[in-house]
């Protein structure tokens, strides 16, 4: 079993990746007792408004009822198990079953079976046919759902990612709207490889992403030979957390300069506009400041895939005179099977902005990072391909497991970090991966 250390494990053996047997185990062991996110209160703002999401490995209907409640009903009726639901979203009443007609309320009771009274027995149960409805919580618009009534509220089991998560918000100081439905894809490979690249690496971003690099995405040649922004440095900040959640955050300061060289008085939010800096700190606390002030990018995991990242870029996706602007996209990384993985991203926009900074916001996010994004996707989901193709067509035991011992021993405590969780100062480290898959260890236990 795994120690105390929040990120002790450092290997992974590599059937993890890809067999069935295992993902059956992760069913039951990493997603059931999880909390997932199944999509975002504004897509379904209505009673009677309805999305079709993934919830382990049952497909869910998340719908408003009429009495305004978000509820995920198990698509499948309770007859003979016929989906009920096979549009993608929506708005209904009610829920009939294309095979012999029983009808679901929207709240998931069994309102209506042609030839109740003639033909079926006369102390037929009709509540004990009602739809199955995992538990929902709505966070911050985030909806977030497990099945396992005895799983920990909402609120324990994010812990102390949630403060992360919530200073990121505050930096847009106040509501967040998602940008229509989201966008999908199925890509190759385990949902732990992209998931665990959004925990923590910076380490691929040079090779993998060389052309972005090359096209002036995070500024220009620098004398050196290097890019970057003439006389700044990149710091990277890794926070884990005993639950395997994760941030990793970018920090731009002059060259040569720490984190705690930072002048409180006058923070900086790249990406946002100048003119607005003191409003966006004067919606947050001084320690989140502290954390979101000269951070050009953050993106980290909720446990075990939901992912998350905020960053700003500038001319090389949009016009030249576009300025830095800034896009927080979430994305759920939900299995197809061991060798495959539906990425769903939802693009998030604070509603203090005006609108044009919000298309701006929007567009750069679907340039980028989205299915079609031409800088980073196509790049990262061509490597996790690859990786599929070589684990999967190993002999067993031909090679070791995976290693994830980057910046070990090498990284600085942070100590005077504002926020919770284990933080590590070191701009290449697997400190966050080591973190995840810990907990993904701690539950899956012994694979047989
Ligand atoms: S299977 Fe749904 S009504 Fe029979
Ligand atoms: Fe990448």
């Amino acid at each position: 079993m795994p120690s105390e250390k929040v990120d002790s494990v450092t290997t992974v053996g590599r059937r993890a990746f890809v067999d069935d047997s295992v993902l059956d185990i992760e069913w039951g062991r990493v997603f059931r007792p999880s909390w997932q996110l199944l999509g975002f209160a504004g897509e379904v703002r209505e009673p009677g408004d309805y999305i079709v999401r993934t919830l382990g490995r049952d497909e869910v209907v998340v719908v408003r009822g009429e009495d305004g409640t978000v509820r995920a009903l198990h698509n499948s009726c309770t007859h003979r198990g016929t989906r009920l639901c096979r549009a993608s979203l929506g708005n209904t009443a009610h829920l009939r079953c294309s095979y012999h007609g029983w009808t679901f309320a929207n709240d998931g009771r069994l309102a209506g079976v042609p030839a109740l009274r003639s033909a079926y027995p006369p102390d037929f149960d009709r509540a004990a046919h009602d739809l199955p409805a995992a538990r929902v919580v709505s966070r911050r618009g985030f909806l977030f759902a497990t099945w396992d009534a005895e799983a920990p509220e909402l609120e324990e089991y994010l812990g102390e990612i949630a403060w992360y998560l919530d200073a990121l918000l505050d930096c847009g100081a106040g509501e967040w709207e998602v940008c229509g439905p989201p966008q999908r894809v199925r890509a190759r490979g385990n949902w732990k490889i992209p998931t665990d690249n959004f925990a923590g690496d910076g380490y691929h971003m040079r090779t993998t992403h060389r052309i972005a690099l090359d096209q002036g995405i995070y500024g220009d040649t620098l004398a050196d030979g290097t890019r970057g922004r003439a006389g700044t440095d990149l710091v990277g900040v890794n926070i884990a957390t005993a639950g395997g959640h994760s941030v990793r955050a970018g920090y731009v300061v002059e060259d040569g300069h720490s984190l705690d060289d930072r002048d409180p008085a006058a923070p900086q939010f790249p990406g946002y506009p100048p003119e607005r800096w003191a409003e966006l700190a004067a919606a947050q606390t001084p320690e989140q400041v502290r954390f979101t002030s000269h951070c050009e990018v953050a993106h980290g995991v909720v446990f075990p895939n939901t992912v998350f990242l905020s960053v700003a870029h500038d001319r090389a996706v949009g016009t030249d005179d576009d300025p830095l602007t800034r896009y927080l996209v979430v994305r759920s990384h939900v299995p197809i099977g061991a060798r495959e993985t539906e990425c769903l991203y939802w693009t998030l926009v604070p509603t203090a902005m005006d609108a044009e900074w919000r298309r701006r916001s929007y567009r750069f996010q679907a340039r980028t990072q989205s299915a079609g994004g031409i800088l980073f996707e196509m790049d990262d989901f061509e490597n996790f391909a690859r990786i599929d193709a070589a684990l999967a067509r190993s002999a067993p035991g031909r090679a070791g497991p995976v290693d994830l011992t980057l910046g070990t021993g090498r990284t600085t405590a942070a100590p005077g970090f504002p926020g919770p969780g284990h933080a590590e100062t070191g701009t290449f480290s697997e400190h966050n991966q080591r973190a995840f898959y810990r907990r993904w260890a701690e539950l899956v236990g012994e694979l047989p």
